[in-house]
């Protein structure tokens, strides 16, 4: 059955109708338009459609939609505030961490939910957090290198 909820996303909030089936993710890129959320293996195994929700980066293919009123997503679309990339965004690019492109708001996302609670996490600590993020075509050190000097960056 159809239902009309409101979702907060990037600090807009704004009605969709549903179903009670329907995915965040399926929300956010079919019915808001919000394709930088990424749709990987859409079981919870790759993070490619990593988004935060209250700052914890969770997969949106595993959140239900009607379950997120009144909580305050942020998707890759939300980062870049007055026109500026937020510093993991501009690492990213000068780091040569992005090839296709495809993991890369997932990453970020991660990242950032790390970060933000720990801005001085180690090298085995950004490991760890983005050990959920598959990336097919940097082999990895570019993503974990990025992510180091974005945080001594900020
Ligand atoms: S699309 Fe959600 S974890 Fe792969
Ligand atoms: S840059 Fe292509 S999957 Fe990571």
């Amino acid at each position: 059955m159809k239902k009309l909820i409101q979702l907060n996303v990037n600090g807009d909030t704004r009605e969709v109708i549903v179903e009670d089936h329907y995915t965040l993710l399926q929300v956010l890129r079919t019915e808001m338009g919000l394709t930088g959320t990424k749709r990987g293996c859409d079981h919870g195994a790759c993070g490619a459609c990593t988004v935060l929700v209250e700052g914890k980066a969770m997969l949106s293919c595993c959140l239900l939609a009607v379950e997120m009123p009144g909580r305050k997503i942020e998707t890759i679309e939300g980062l870049t505030g007055g026109g500026q990339l937020h510093p993991l965004q501009r690492s990213f690019i000068d780091n040569g961490a992005i090839q296709c492109g495809f993991c890369t708001p997932g990453m970020i996302l991660t990242a950032k939910a790390l970060l933000d609670e720990n801005p001085k996490a180690t090298e085995e600590e950004i490991k760890r957090s983005l050990g959920g993020n598959y990336c097919r075509c940097t082999g990895y050190n570019q993503i974990i290198d990025a992510v180091k000097k974005a945080a001594a960056a900020m």
